[in-house]
């Protein structure tokens, strides 16, 4: 089996819906177990409830805000010690570049870049030889979107990063990757793009090579590919229906 995680265990932070639940359930079926992590309790229980009736595996879950490093480093020490880390879950929001305040741009930051870089720097003592850890990006790092400067920023940087911590963490044995999507099919598009979400899906899906965007297990595709091949650190790749190419 190509894509075996047999007896793995993974934590997602972002875990309840979108890609990380998409992943949640491509671990476990791969033979792995979960532990998930967001902030909305209910959702998360009914997310591990579906997991749990699906897998028959019991799936652990904490409500937590990943920009919190204090209540993200108890979780990851409570599941220790682990095999991957999987961090799709912050929280994006849909203001562009003359909306852009210091506040908002360093909450922006807080949320996307700082929750997951720290939680990757703690991790190191907690997470297992041959394990590694999965960072979201995103396509506006190298196919920028009018408006959309703070995200381009964050994905930059956040694809920088991968390469460097790549480095560090290879001495123990742990690789670390980042997954950059282009427009998806998950909850979050429900909230960017609240006035206007059909419409500007079909006139992506009409520009991109694929003829459609993607969807949230396409996604978890990408997740699983970088936990399971051993060979593979300090990338990060795309899975975007070739959106850096498109007209
Ligand atoms: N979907 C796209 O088109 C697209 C495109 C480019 C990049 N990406 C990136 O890919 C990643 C995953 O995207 P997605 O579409 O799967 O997102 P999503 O559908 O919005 O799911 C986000 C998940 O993260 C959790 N979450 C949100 N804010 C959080 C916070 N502050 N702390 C902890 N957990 C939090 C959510 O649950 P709660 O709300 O309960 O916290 C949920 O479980 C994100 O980094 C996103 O920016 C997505």
């Amino acid at each position: 089996m190509l894509f075996s995680l047999k007896d793995k265990k993974v934590l997602i932070i972002g875990g309840s819906y979108g890609m990380g639940l998409a992943t949640a359930e491509a671990v476990l079926e791969a033979g792995g177990h979960v532990a998930i992590a967001a902030r909305n309790p209910e959702t998360l229980a009914a997310a591990a409830q579906s997991l749990e009736a699906k897998s028959g595996v019991s799936v652990p879950f904490t409500a937590l805000r990943i920009e919190d490093r204090a209540a993200v480093r108890a979780f990851m020490e409570q599941h220790a010690p682990f095999d991957h880390l999987v961090m799709p879950g912050s929280t994006v929001k849909p203001f562009v570049y003359d909306e852009l305040t210091e506040e908002n741009a360093h909450e922006a930051f807080n949320s996307k870049f700082w929750g997951p870089f720290w939680a990757a720097f703690d991790c190191r003592p907690l997470i297992r030889r041959g394990g590694s850890i999965v960072f979201f990006s995103g396509v506006a790092a190298v196919r920028p979107v009018k408006g959309y400067t703070m995200g381009a920023s964050i994905n930059g940087a956040l694809n920088a990063v991968t390469r460097s911590l790549a480095l560090d963490f290879g001495e123990q044995g742990v690789r670390v990757n980042t997954i950059a999507c282009g427009l998806m099919d998950t909850p979050l598009n429900d909230v960017l793009h609240s006035h206007d979400k059909a419409e500007r899906i079909a006139r992506m899906a009409a520009r991109l090579p694929t003829g459609r965007i993607g969807t949230a297990e396409e996604g978890a595709m990408g997740a699983m590919y970088l936990m399971c091949n051993g060979y593979v650190t300090a990338q990060t790749i795309g899975i975007d229906g070739g959106q850096q190419v498109m007209d």
